[in-house]
């Protein structure tokens, strides 16, 4: 049976939604970078690719059921920041928003008798609440480090001990 329309227009704008978190957290990269953060700047880009794998997820899951890709368009992200504070709590924001996006698909796809999207959706709800509970971990941290440099440098080490980040 083909996707109904509702269903493929949610499944297109959840695309294009991951492809904007994935363009948001590599500009997270730059500007930690830029302040000589290697380590968070190193964990955002293995975030940002992340994002990526979760869009070509439901890319593949739409060209699977014979439907058509419609991508939108993506906005320019923040790309300033007055401290790491402020780009992980950006972060959190960002995936409590794919959380609910998300979840609103889960009850189209109910709604619609979508039945064949639920496994794929059911994937998402649970890697979404792994994504929220990793960023609040690193708010928790920075809020307590607060400006100790010893304690940034120490988180910086840590985070950039994620598989991923390419360097
Ligand atoms: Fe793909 Fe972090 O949500």
């Amino acid at each position: 049976m083909p996707l109904k329309k509702a269903m493929l227009a949610g499944l297109n704008d959840q695309i294009t939604m991951e492809l904007s978190a994935s363009h948001a957290y590599l500009a997270m990269a730059g500007w930690l970078e830029a302040q000589n953060l290697p380590g968070m700047a190193s964990w955002m880009r293995a975030q940002s690719g992340e994002e990526r794998e979760h869009a070509l997820r439901f890319f593949d899951f739409v060209v699977d059921r014979g439907a058509e890709i419609e991508l939108g368009d993506i906005a320019q992200p923040s790309s300033t920041f007055s401290s790491p504070v402020e780009v992980f709590e950006t972060a959190l924001a960002q995936e409590k928003q794919v959380t609910a996006a998300i979840t609103a698909l889960y009850t189209l796809a109910n709604e619609e008798g979508e039945f064949e999207a639920i496994p794929l959706l059911t994937w998402f709800i649970n890697e979404q609440v792994e994504e929220e509970a990793s960023v609040d971990q690193v708010v928790e941290d920075l809020r307590r480090a607060g400006g100790d440099p010893q304690a940034l440098l120490m988180l910086d080490r840590e985070l950039g001990a994620r598989p991923g980040g390419g360097e």
